[in-house]
């Protein structure tokens, strides 16, 4: 039986059309949408997603904002514990969810070349000697940027103190050596790289002068963003094995050739994430 097949068994049927069909599992956190729920319905109901889900603490579902991605104030419905460990590809990555994001639809992208092919491929880059993550975060890409090139040394940048934390240990515990973490905003840092990673979504066009910057000759920037699909001028499935013309056209004016372009996944109903490969010039 499906789990929510036996969560309605231990429900009142009178509550069963306002008990959330989806939620996300991080570690041993269930994040969820009990809003429609009286106060004091949302424990108990809490408890039983927990059991029936087999995890420890369940949170309330809550927008991730700013530009340190924090999830905004925390409700806890179940349990006490935000802090939780995630296996992916082979690394290990533990982080409090109170405190910092993580974006389950990124899954299989953070892989390097750990992963599907399709992802080797955007992540494979020749002899590098240093790349640097501009976002790194807890580590969600620089992690495996780091095992897939273990000769190149791998300098991980992050604003925000807390996500700098986590990273720190999360290098220690993956018995990962060619990571250099730094705490600034990545405007400040004015290191010269092979490859520079940005994986960030909102306005990552601002940093691309930076980037150019700090590029070495022919290198790479790995540039993360989310577009509408109208002003990708994608309609149909098939559209997205082209690069699309605007992109190619926004990227000479930043000094960069677009090599590929592909999505990672929808980012709302008309929205996609995307990746591109963009080479100096
Ligand atoms: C949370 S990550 C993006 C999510 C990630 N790509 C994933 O797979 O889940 C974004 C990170 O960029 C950091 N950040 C935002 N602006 C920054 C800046 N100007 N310089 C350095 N880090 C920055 C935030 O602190 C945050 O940790």
């Amino acid at each position: 039986m499906k789990p929510l097949e036996n969560i309605k068994l231990r429900v009142n049927s009178d509550l069963h059309d306002k008990l959330p069909t989806k939620w996300k599992r991080i570690g041993n956190v269930l994040i969820i949408d009990l809003e429609n729920l009286a106060d004091d319905k949302k424990r108990g109901i809490a408890e039983i997603y927990a059991d029936e889900l087999n995890v420890k603490t369940v949170i309330q579902k809550r927008k991730v904002s700013g530009e340190l991605r924090k999830p905004e104030k925390v409700d806890l419905l179940y349990g006490t514990k935000t802090i939780t460990e995630i296996s992916e590809y082979g690394i290990k990555y533990r982080l409090d969810l109170s405190e910092i994001m993580w974006s389950p639809g990124n899954t299989g992208w953070r892989s390097a070349l750990a992963g599907p092919e399709k992802v080797i491929d955007f992540y494979s880059f020749d002899k590098p000697r240093t790349i640097i993550d501009y976002f790194a975060g807890i580590g969600y890409f620089a992690l495996q940027m780091a095992r897939g090139y273990p000769k190149a040394k791998i300098i991980a940048i992050d604003k925000n103190p807390k996500a700098i934390e986590y990273l720190t240990t999360n290098v220690k515990e993956n018995n990962i050596e060619n990571v250099e973490i730094i705490n600034d905003d990545c405007r400040n840092v004015k290191l010269k790289a092979d490859v520079i990673h940005l994986g960030y979504i909102g306005n990552t066009i601002d940093f691309l002068e930076h980037t150019h910057s700090c590029l070495n000759e022919n290198g790479i920037a790995v540039f993360h963003e989310a577009y509408r699909n109208n002003w990708l001028g994608f309609k149909s499935r098939s559209d997205w094995g082209s690069i699309p013309t605007k992109f190619s056209d926004l990227m000479k004016i930043k000094g960069f050739v677009v090599e590929k372009f592909e999505r990672v996944k929808f980012y709302g109903p008309s929205t996609s994430h995307i990746i591109a490969t963009l080479r100096k010039n």
